[in-house]
């Protein structure tokens, strides 16, 4: 079967990296791009991370930047305390060769959808300003999305940043309301499932010791955020937020998912919180609320272990 190809809308950020490496290492899917945005950092290192990993992946897929900021609130302050302060932790060394496709996100997120119209599913891991600008610059798009889906929000859950919102809703809630509001197939992938998703530091030593090159950089940024997370739940787990989203598009069968019409809150005390609106006229979400945490840690370390063997066949070819 051919693989599946996908873009990816991301903020790397820790569990992006993660997240793209699992998909470059996994044949299933076809990364045709890496679409940047801000929300871990800032815009410009979200990109020469995206450019670093591709490039440490010796994976050919175009990087584009995206947005700098919100559609219309307030610039919230990057999570460095969560990713580190160029969004890998303590691993700085990041020094990518190539350069960014000279389009916008928005522009080439058009273009590249309608050239494979119907066969590319997006995958938004990061605040959804990219999205809501695309749908602004060519409503039309929505006819020539395979589907989307998202790593975002807190349906029945409490939120990470706020006891309402999860981070990349929160940071920009505009764009999430207006890509929620959309016309398209959505599934969504949010802390109802990826907070339940707690890896311990095995997985990541595994993947390590039988991928040195990509599970041992792995390992390497999964410390500081297995740290951010002791503090945060008190046990030395990693929550697997975006590889949850990457898990969604390639094993479906091990999530249960709901129909629902969703709406966002945009202002207030609640900002950035998700909330079922069955009163509102609009297409229904399929959010994830169940998922099979030992199939997913079974198919992640899987994965990993074949990242190096992939990584050689790509260099190799
Ligand atoms: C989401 O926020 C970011 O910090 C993570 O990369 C993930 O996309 C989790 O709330
Ligand atoms: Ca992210």
């Amino acid at each position: 079967m051919a693989a599946q190809k996908i873009i990816i809308d991301t903020d790397p950020g820790i569990d992006d990296a993660m997240a793209i490496h699992q998909a470059f290492a996994d044949t299933r899917l076809e990364v045709i791009g890496l679409t940047t945005i801000f929300g871990n950092v800032y815009v410009n290192q979200a990109t020469r991370n995206a450019l670093w990993l591709a490039e440490q992946g010796a994976y050919k897929c175009s990087v584009s930047e995206g947005a700098a900021k919100p559609i219309l609130q307030k610039m919230n302050t990057p999570s460095f305390h969560v990713h580190g302060a160029q969004g890998f932790g303590n691993f700085v060394d990041i020094n990518p060769i190539g350069k960014a496709d000279p389009r916008p996100a928005h522009v080439f997120l058009s273009e590249t959808i309608r050239a494979n119209s119907n066969d590319i599913i997006l995958c938004p891991i990061g605040p959804l300003s990219n999205i809501a600008n695309l749908l602004d610059y060519d409503p039309d798009i929505v006819n020539h999305v395979k589907k989307v889906v998202i790593m975002g929000g807190a349906v029945y859950v409490r939120g990470n940043v706020t006891s309402f919102a999860e981070a990349n809703f929160w940071n920009d809630p505009h764009a999430a309301e207006k890509v929620l509001a959309a016309d398209w197939e959505i599934d969504l992938i949010g802390l109802d499932v990826t907070s339940t998703i707690q890896f311990p530091p095995n997985v990541f030593l595994e993947g390590g010791e039988k991928s040195p090159i990509i599970g041992g950089f792995i390992l390497n940024i999964s410390e500081f955020y297995i740290k951010f997370y002791e503090g945060l739940v008190g046990k030395t787990v990693c929550l697997m937020h975006d590889p949850a989203a990457i898990m969604a598009i390639t094993d479906p069968d091990i999530f249960t998912f709901q129909k629902v019409p969703l709406s966002v809150i945009v202002e207030g005390e609640k900002v950035g919180n998700v909330f079922v609106c069955k009163n509102l006229e609009r297409r229904s979400v399929n959010v994830a609320i169940n998922v099979d945490i030992k199939a997913a840690q079974k198919r992640f370390k899987s994965i990993f272990s074949k990242a190096d063997a992939a990584l050689n066949k790509r260099i190799n070819s």
